[in-house]
């Protein structure tokens, strides 16, 4: 049986719920569909903070000119514009509603990340910021009744209709059975892709579904080759890689190899604060020459008070390691982080397909180029969320939900998982040959290991996941450059000719956009 709803969000992070806020305050009925708890995003595991422009020796100029910087040519201006200005309105507004970021004798109080010229970024809890908002959304969206939330729901595909985004199919956890579920639109707030990776920061749910379903329903896919690799993530043998936030290092914390040298100096001139590809492919290489599996970060210049209070919950988890991050040298090495690109969409959230939306880590708004400034992805999913939200209500008012949709396949069995064989073939592929460094070898090699597996027979939810697989593989291949978060050591070099977006959609061959605002 199927149900109707005016809209409905896919995934409660920080731009799902923001967009939820912003349909419910223009009058209507909000379903949003979420994979697990409606607090389990990558928000809620956000630890540095977010940038944002609220310092007196601060100005927008200065956050638009390091955002540019870090995203190495192909930032889009006006969305980079769009994100500092309207930032801090969202930031106040956020405030407002309860929101409690870290405060000194009363007054805000900003942290340093690699690549901001100011101390810019805002924290909540020393180091669970994103746990913070996550908090002060859900209670914001629960005091709008018309904003329903369903959690334990995986969405398994979009529904089109004449080449109009017109719904969901997704597993129902009452029915235990897959469900179609109509709207006027649908706002994609489905996260990133980090878990396509052996080693990741992000959650389990980070599986790229929302990038596969618009992908499949005929979106254009942009900049997939972009993936950031955090430099410090906790490796301890048969630990998940934790994040050891770039505020450890903002806060004067420094990469030493196994022999115990700081070796930064020897790649960058900004040392630790470099911007975070430089750091991540500098720890591999002194990994490599040192052959080790980690380096260390060093914390021992803080005291254990100021450590603990500024960085509570990383201390804990340390110290469940048996680490005290105040007297040990803490075992890092990089880990998937974040995917710059993902569904393209314009200022207002508007993907290439009428009735579909999408806000925050799913999307490529050019906001973040080829390579993001630390801290800049909430404030991102909080103002595109926000501006998605509106303009879905504004272009459906003439829209009328109707129970129609060109699938023709019939509901299958409930397999909303991606399998065990599925996850584990990629994860490893994605790691080794589609990794920190890559080149035409080991690319050649990934999309050939992706293509068979995406030949086989397999649930929405895995070919969801090796699709992700393949967008990124296919457009790293074609990038025959260096540039941001994407580095082919076989073209070790940026090329201006290559200062484009590269767009995949459908069976096309992949092509490229010189712009992405449209
Ligand atoms: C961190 O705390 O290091 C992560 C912040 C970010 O990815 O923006």
């Amino acid at each position: 049986m199927a149900q109707q709803t005016d809209f409905i969000v896919i995934g409660s992070g920080i731009a799902g719920l923001r967009a939820s806020i912003a349909l419910a305050s223009a009058g209507s009925q909000v379903t949003v569909l979420t994979k697990a708890k409606a607090s389990d995003s990558n928000t809620e595991w956000a630890q540095g903070g977010v940038a944002v422009v609220l310092s007196d020796d601060d100005n927008a100029e200065l956050h638009e000119d390091d955002t540019l910087e870090a995203g190495a040519g192909l930032c889009d201006e006006q969305a980079v514009e769009t994100l500092v200005t309207e930032g801090t309105k969202y930031i106040l507004e956020l405030i407002d509603w309860g929101t409690e970021f870290d405060r000194e004798g009363g007054k805000l109080v900003f942290t340093q990340e690699a690549a901001h010229s100011r101390r810019r970024i805002l924290h909540a809890g020393g180091d669970s910021t994103g746990k913070e908002i996550v908090r002060a959304l859900i209670a914001r969206a629960r005091q709008e009744t018309t904003i329903n939330l369903l959690p334990f729901a995986d969405t398994e595909k979009l529904l089109i209709n004449d080449r109009r985004c017109v719904g969901v199919r997704y597993a129902d956890p009452i029915l235990k059975s897959p469900r179609d579920i109509f709207a006027k639109a649908v706002v994609l707030c489905t996260g990133g892709a980090g878990q396509l990776y052996l080693h990741s920061t992000n959650p389990p749910g980070a599986t790229g579904d929302g990038i596969a379903m618009a992908y499949f329903a005929g979106a254009e896919i942009a900049d997939m080759e972009f993936v950031q690799f955090h430099p410090t993530a906790l490796s301890v043998k048969n630990a998940p890689r934790f994040l050891l936030s770039e505020a450890m290092r903002g806060e004067g914390g420094v990469l030493r190899n196994a022999h115990g040298e700081r070796f930064m100096s020897k790649y960058d001139d900004r040392l630790e604060m470099a911007p975070r590809d430089i750091v991540s492919r500098s720890i591999v290489r002194e990994m490599r020459r040192t052959g080790t599996r980690n380096v260390y970060l060093d914390m021992t210049s803080k005291t254990e008070e100021f450590l603990v209070s500024r960085f509570p919950a990383i201390s804990k988890t340390c110290a469940y390691y048996g680490l005290d991050i105040s007297k040990d040298m803490l075992p890092v090495s990089p880990a998937s982080h974040y995917c710059m690109g993902g569904v393209r969409t314009d200022l207002w959230g508007r993907t290439t397909i009428p009735g579909l939306y999408a806000a925050g880590e799913v999307t490529c708004t050019g906001v973040h180029g080829a390579n993001r400034l630390a801290s800049n992805s909430l404030l991102e999913g909080l103002v595109f969320g926000a501006r998605a939200g509106e303009a879905a209500a504004s272009d459906s008012l003439n829209i009328q939900v109707e129970e129609s949709s060109d699938e023709t396949s019939s509901y299958g069995s409930l397999s909303a998982k991606v399998s065990t064989a599925v996850r584990k073939r990629v994860k490893r592929g994605m790691w080794e040959w589609v990794g920190i460094m890559r080149d035409e070898e080991s690319l050649s090699r990934a999309y050939a290991e992706f293509r068979q597996i995406s030949r086989a027979k397999l649930s929405n939810a895995s070919r969801n996941f090796v699709t992700n697989a393949l967008l990124v593989a296919r457009a790293a291949l074609w990038r025959k450059e260096s540039r941001g978060g994407h580095f082919r050591s076989d073209y070790p070099e940026r090329s201006d000719e290559l200062r484009v977006h590269s767009i995949q959609e459908g069976d096309k061959e992949i092509d490229s956009a010189p712009r992405i605002s449209f």
